[in-house]
């Protein structure tokens, strides 16, 4: 049942040792629609290709982009597979942190034991389950040591987009930054990329957000509930939409002269390096996850449901036992 889409070599002794049995819980997704469509269950545990390792799932985590894939009627699926690669997967999942189990034979870059995070972005197998094979030149980089597997799960996609945005050099130290929908995953990751950089950091959020946000270290706060920041007289240099809900004939009276307007509805693109850039920032404490709600694996369905309300403050963990 778990798909792969290369014939498997015969199992290693340490992979069946690891794996200990050939199932594994997982959550399964086979067709579109609410939150109900997701079915925990077990399915058959994959067996690390050569160039593979395979990865016990600690954590994994709900991203508004899985909430997206879970909804995507059939119709869109295909032309946004063949556009832009995007596709549902049956066991649905972008982000883990985890161990590796067991190693295919040409795999040099991890070993048994390595505590890892990353991405399952261009791969058919998701995270919400107990194991799954990683290429080990795929997203995948040792976990930040001072993190737990939640925390670390917590950084991939909502990192590496605000980072894809924020890119070291883009943003330079005194200038004015301002994050739209800063309390979202991307939004918290912006904020402390910016203040990382030596921006002035103006946060949009709402007001029960303020000392969240504020102890990422926005300088100013604004509630857009109750103020419209382009209406205020402010110029930034740089405006970032992380929650693309603004657009740029409505932002750019608010930007200076040479000032530039971002938002997360554009297309990104994973890097290994940006991977590895994020646990240095990590480990050097000048970036922390936000963890609002931690789910077991089989309340996948409820995780889902609060994800898309629009309202989760940073992430929502998935953890696996
Ligand atoms: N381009 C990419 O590669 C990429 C990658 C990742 C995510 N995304 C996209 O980026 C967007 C953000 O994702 P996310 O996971 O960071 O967050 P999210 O879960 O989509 O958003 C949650 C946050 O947005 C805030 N929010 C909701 N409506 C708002 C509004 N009108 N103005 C300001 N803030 C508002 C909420 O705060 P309140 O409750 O206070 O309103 C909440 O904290 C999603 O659309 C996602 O699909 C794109």
């Amino acid at each position: 049942m778990f798909e792969n889409n290369t014939v498997p070599h015969p199992p290693t002794a340490p992979a069946l040792a690891a794996a200990g049995g050939t199932q594994m819980k997982a959550i399964l997704c086979t067709r579109s629609g609410p939150p109900d469509v997701l079915q925990f269950t077990q399915v058959e545990k994959p067996i690390p290709q050569d160039n593979e390792v395979l990865v016990k799932i600690h954590a994994a985590t709900v991203t508004a982009g899985d909430v997206v894939l879970r909804k995507l009627s059939p119709w869109l699926a295909l032309p946004l597979q063949i556009l832009f690669g995007v596709q549902r997967k049956k066991i649905p999942g972008h982000e883990l942190a985890g161990e590796v189990v067991a190693t295919g034979k040409a795999v040099t870059r991890f070993q048994v034991g390595d505590q890892v995070f990353g991405t399952t972005t261009d791969l058919r197998a998701g995270s919400y389950a107990e194991y799954i094979c990683l290429p080990q030149d795929g997203m995948l980089t040792p976990k930040p040591h001072n993190l737990s597997f939640a925390e670390a799960a917590a950084i991939p996609i909502g990192g590496m987009t605000a980072l894809y945005f924020l890119s070291p050099g883009s943003v330079q130290p005194g200038q004015s930054v301002l994050v739209y929908g800063a309390s979202g995953s991307v939004g918290t990751y912006a904020v402390q990329l910016a203040k990382y950089y030596g921006a002035d950091v103006t946060a949009v959020c709402s007001h029960a957000n303020f000392d969240l946000v504020e102890s990422l270290g926005a300088n100013q706060l604004i509630d857009y509930t109750r103020e419209d920041f382009t209406q205020n007289g402010q110029t930034y240099d740089l405006i970032f939409d992380a929650v693309g809900k603004r657009t740029f004939p409505h932002v750019k009276d608010s930007l200076t002269p040479n000032g530039v307007f971002r938002s997360v509805k554009s297309t990104t693109r994973e890097k290994p390096e940006a991977l590895l850039f994020l646990k240095e920032r990590a480990e050097a404490g000048q970036l922390k996850p936000v963890i609002d709600r931690r789910y077991p694996l089989e309340a996948s369905v409820e995780a889902h449901r609060y994800v898309e309300t629009g309202r989760k403050k940073g992430n929502v963990v998935i953890t696996i036992a």
